[in-house]
């Protein structure tokens, strides 16, 4: 038995804030102070979506809110089809947790070991790289290449000197917003070293253009050792309903499921598979809609001569070509929140894609600092 002192030694207060901890929780250490805050400050720092749920959702959620006095168990078998179905996956192959955070928590927990490090790049989502931490698994970051993308091979290298490890992909990557793509990625599947997985995180997978963008679930059903981990926080604009899955081939997800916490709310279950029966129509309209802000932001930038990483999600890094954190202090106070550092890219700064009306704020609020 632990004492009390022990167990938190074992796991480290560290592990205890690392636990769950989404994009926003991430997002507070911007240097945002709450008092200071505009009252109708323009939120672009946590890669959120701006139109929310969609109607149907909402309906669902006012439908089951009186019910939710009740666990709601017997329906969660028809649940996981439901999301596993709208894949083409099967029920055995998904386990679904609260955000993708959950599951790419006991993705690094399962997969890593003293010995089997998680193996990822810098920057790169910090959540699995923390997770890891917090647990004392090692963890090996290599650089991006000049043009700001994962090195695949490096990856490969790295997990064979270690004689096996976890791999954390981001595609489109948190925070630049650069593809990993399909032929890197192939590579990577054909090419991994023994005693190793990958983990491929797709958060915002939907909002990219590129055919050369694409979704890693073809190697989950040809059974590989690939693990995708899918959110509806992003283009299905759930972030504050915490549902995600990770898919992968009936072993892997027979491993992650017991660590599972537990099933996901009802109220966010009934949102999310109300979502995918208007996936056909919504998630195309989104992504058109959003591609056309995030052009227009591109353009404006480029005729401004401001550099920026041609971006795949929906944000943006952009060089201001002087330590970014004068913007992230300054921006703020003007009305517009953007994101937080990203070392060792010290003069980027990400930018979620907001509203047309929230990106022309932004537009102004930044050209104002960047004039100086
Ligand atoms: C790359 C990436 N993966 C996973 C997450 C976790 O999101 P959630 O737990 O809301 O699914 C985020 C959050 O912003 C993210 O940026």
């Amino acid at each position: 038995m632990y004492t009390r002192r022990a167990f938190a030694a074992r796991i480290g207060f560290a592990a205890a804030a690392a636990r769950l901890m989404p994009e926003m929780a991430y997002a507070q250490r911007a240097a945002v102070k709450v008092g200071d805050l505009p009252k109708d400050m323009v939120w672009l720092n946590a890669n959120e979506n701006p139109l929310g749920p969609p109607q149907v959702s909402i309906a669902a959620m006012q439908q089951v809110l009186p019910t939710s006095g009740r666990y709601h168990y017997q329906e969660f078998a028809d649940i996981y089809a439901a999301i596993a179905k709208s894949e083409d996956l099967t029920p055995e192959q998904i386990v679904t947790g609260c955000g993708s955070s959950e599951v790419l928590h006991t993705t690094v927990d399962m997969f890593t070991s003293p010995t089997r490090p998680l193996i990822s790049v810098t920057p790169a989502y910090e959540l699995p790289i923390e997770v890891a931490r917090a647990l004392g698994r090692p963890v090996v970051l290599s650089k991006l290449r000049d043009d700001y993308t994962a090195d695949v091979r490096k990856l490969a290298e790295e997990a064979d000197k270690a004689r096996g490890g976890l791999i954390y992909l981001c595609n489109p990557n948190n925070p630049t917003s650069a593809m990993t793509t399909a032929d890197d990625v192939k590579w990577l599947v054909n090419n991994l070293p023994s005693n190793t997985m990958l983990m491929v995180d797709e958060a915002y997978i939907h909002f990219g253009e590129s055919p050369q963008l694409q979704t890693a679930l073809p190697y989950v059903r040809q059974g590989k050792d690939v693990i995708v981990a899918r959110t509806y926080s992003k283009i299905y604009g759930m972030a504050g309903l915490r549902v995600g899955f990770a898919a992968a081939k009936p072993e892997i997800i027979a491993r992650l499921a017991p660590l599972r916490i537990n099933v996901v709310s009802i109220v966010s279950a009934r949102a999310v598979v109300a979502a995918l029966g208007d996936q056909q129509t919504m998630l195309p309209e989104r992504k058109a809609s959003l591609a056309h802000t995030r052009r227009e932001l591109c353009a404006w930038l480029r005729e401004r001569n401001v550099k920026f990483i041609e971006p795949h999600a929906n944000f943006i890094m952009i060089d201001t070509g002087r330590s970014a954190r004068e913007f992230i202090n300054t921006m703020p106070k003007m009305g517009v929140a953007p994101g937080r550092p990203f070392p060792p890219l010290d003069n980027m700064l990400r930018v979620s894609i907001g509203t047309d009306a929230e990106m022309a704020k932004f537009r102004d609020v930044f050209w104002k600092v960047y004039k100086g």
